[in-house]
């Protein structure tokens, strides 16, 4: 079902900070801040070739990871996203097999305009997944 990982995504409490530690001290490509208003997010994209990983930062009141900040105002790994070829037929497949979506199933657009869903990180090892249709 899942192909490639297309992101790891962590939340970090300053983004110049850590925009800076991935390009002067890891040495990766990271892009400008994107500001993403619709998920409550500022991310800069850091391209590794073969994934990336997505920094991100709480935008304006009711960001969806303004208390994941709160309870890690270290940062953390927020979520790993992995790649499907037909999101709502990997939906009905899990669905079936008691696997909780989050939200009310329907995929959305994500941050890269592409469908996206969400799956309940009780279920899956402690870690939020995220499903994205390539
Ligand atoms: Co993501």
């Amino acid at each position: 079902m899942i192909g490639h990982l297309n992101h790891v995504a962590m939340v970090v409490p300053d983004l110049d900070a850590a925009a800076r530690l991935y390009r002067d001290t890891l040495g990766a490509s990271v892009s400008m801040p994107v500001e993403l208003p619709e998920h409550g997010v500022v991310t800069v994209f850091v391209e590794l070739g073969n994934t990336k990983v997505e920094l991100l930062h709480p935008l304006g009141a009711g960001s969806p990871i303004a208390r994941f900040l709160e309870r890690h105002p270290d940062g953390g790994i927020h979520h790993v996203c992995y790649e499907v070829e037909d999101i709502h037929a990997a939906r009905d497949r899990l669905q079936q097999d008691g696997y909780r979506v989050l939200g009310d199933g329907q995929p959305r657009v994500g941050a890269h305009g592409k469908p996206v869903l969400f799956l309940h990180p009780k279920d899956f090892l402690g870690t939020l997944i995220e499903l994205e249709q390539i």
